[in-house]
């Protein structure tokens, strides 16, 4: 059976097949850049203890290593868990803090850069602003941001949730 697109059929106009081109090759454009993004926030499959391995955009773990290289003061981007992306600091001391931030604004979800001139998270989508810890300094986000438990062993990097209470609130986690 031939299966080929007829292109001399009548019922598909030349302009009717370059629109189904341009169609094809957003769709493909579009495919490769979900394909991207998805695999960025796939959860890892590798867990430790009910932790999970910090990863790269590619998905592969992160050395303790690569992280403490960085700047004191760096906000570093891994997919955490669940594949959120979440920031992990480093420290004066070039280690990596026990607090990791979960970029994921509490107003409506979006992620968001750090500011190191200001030394705040800032919102681009709607201007909520947070402190370096999370806690929130300007709306409209309504809660501080989701934390998570770091940990550094043999220069793996284990990210865990964080359940008990919330060092900034002195309250039950509000995700929890
Ligand atoms: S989603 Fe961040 S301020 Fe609205």
């Amino acid at each position: 059976m031939d299966d080929s697109l007829p292109l001399e059929s009548p019922s598909l106009s030349r302009r009717q097949f370059l629109n189904f081109l341009t169609g094809a090759t957003v769709a493909a454009t579009a495919g490769s850049a979900l394909y991207a993004t998805g695999k960025f926030f796939i959860p890892p499959a590798e867990t430790t203890g009910g932790a999970i391995l910090a990863k790269d955009i590619l998905g592969n773990p992160i050395p303790a290593t690569q992280i403490t290289a960085e700047a004191p003061g760096t906000r570093a981007l891994v997919a955490g868990l669940a594949g959120e992306p979440t920031y992990l600091i480093v420290k004066d001391d070039n280690t990596v803090d026990t607090v990791g931030i979960v970029d994921n604004c509490t107003h409506l979800g979006c992620t968001f850069p750090w500011n190191p001139t200001d030394q705040q998270f800032q919102c681009p989508c709607h201007g909520s602003l947070y402190a370096p810890d999370g806690s929130v300094v300007r709306g409209p986000a309504p809660l501080p941001l989701k934390i998570v438990h770091v940990a550094v062993v043999n220069n793996s990097i284990l990210i865990s949730p964080w359940t008990e209470t919330d060092p900034r609130t002195r309250e039950k986690p509000w995700w929890v």
